[in-house]
């Protein structure tokens, strides 16, 4: 199999790649992001460039593609904050994509990170299969035209699409990037870093987690699921525990026992506090479940693997 891989350099991206390159079905994997990555693979060739730029994107999908997995994004915040740049990386560039594929004539399997951000309003706790997407940002907007047209261009046969809802993905190292559920990682990394940390919400904010391993098992999973298996709609809600920033912050000092803490403390922001208090708390799918996603079981388990991870060990997929 041969893999194009956008957003490669991302959090979710880097990992993906990685896991990836790892397996012996996989003979390539190209890994594009207008950023570049340090991490040097066998078997991975890099394509800088900007997918806001139709003549890169529509050059990506060659007829030796089997898979591409879709990932970059300009994510929530900075989706908000600039409407047009937001617009021509969520959408433009997706469609970019897609109508290379159609014009490579050889569907290709086509993996699309779509968010629970789709969700707005008024939302049941949980937020199931059965709740109707209502973005209220304009980036959960455009992941959710992306779907339809994945669903469109899957039933005229030009690709074989796949898109799942990710709930908040735990736990990125490094800088954060735009997203304003941005506190839900930095709340553990931290403090296992040895740094204080401010929280900007209330310590009973509630979030709907997943651990990066099972997000990247769940792409893997939703690459290799038989079409008929979906039917026509093919986005599907990943269930994420519900996790309070408390349960978080407990979780870290129950497991991180011996290393070296920094401290936590919460500072609500009053703009950050009103966005989480309007996206889904918890998420839970009867219809993944079905098909064989897994959610973790605690936020133990999401804080465990981010310390295995530290120590070195490679994610549990
Ligand atoms: N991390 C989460 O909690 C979460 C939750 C829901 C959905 N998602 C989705 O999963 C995907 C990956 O998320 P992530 O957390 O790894 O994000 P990230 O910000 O870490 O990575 C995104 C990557 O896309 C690249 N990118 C952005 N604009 C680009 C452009 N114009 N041209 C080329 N590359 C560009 C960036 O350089 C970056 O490396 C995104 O589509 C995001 O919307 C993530």
């Amino acid at each position: 199999m041969r893999a194009l891989v956008t957003g490669a350099a991302g959090f979710i991206g880097e990992a993906l790649v990685r896991a990836l390159a790892a397996r012996p079905d996989v003979e390539e994997v190209v890994a594009v992001d207008q950023a570049g990555s340090r991490t040097p693979f066998a078997k991975v060739r890099r394509a800088t460039g900007d997918l806001a730029s139709a003549q890169f994107t529509r050059g990506l999908v060659t007829r030796d593609i089997d898979a591409v997995f879709h990932l970059a994004s300009l994510v929530s915040g900075g989706a908000e904050r600039d409407f047009e740049l937001g617009s021509k990386v969520n959408l433009d560039a997706t469609r970019d994509l897609l109508e290379a594929c159609r014009l490579a004539a050889r569907a290709p399997t086509f993996v699309f990170a779509s968010s629970i951000a789709v969700y707005g309003g008024e939302l049941p706790d949980p937020v199931t299969d059965a709740t109707p997407p209502s973005p209220r940002i304009s980036y959960g907007a455009q992941k959710l035209v992306c779907e339809v047209l994945l669903n469109d261009y899957t039933r005229r046969g030009y690709v074989d699409g796949r898109a799942l809802r990710l709930p908040t993905i735990m736990v990125r190292p490094g800088a954060a990037n735009t997203a304003v559920s941005g506190w839900a990682s930095a709340i553990v990394r931290e403090p296992l870093a040895g740094r204080d940390y401010v929280c900007p919400v209330r310590g009973d904010t509630r979030m709907a987690c997943l651990s990066l391993g099972r997000t990247v098992e769940a792409l893997l999973r939703a690459a290799e699921l038989p079409a008929a298996a979906l039917g026509f709609e093919r986005a599907l809600l990943l269930t994420g525990i519900p996790v309070t920033a408390e349960q978080m912050w407990a979780a870290v000092r129950r497991n991180a026992r011996g290393r070296h803490q920094g401290n936590v403390v919460f500072r609500p922001d009053e703009a950050v506090q009103r966005i989480m208090d309007a996206v889904p708390r918890a998420t839970r799918s009867e219809r993944a479940a079905r098909l064989g996603f897994r959610p973790n079981a605690s936020i133990d388990e999401i804080v465990g693997e981010y310390l295995r991870g530290l120590a070195g060990r490679a994610l549990p997929i």
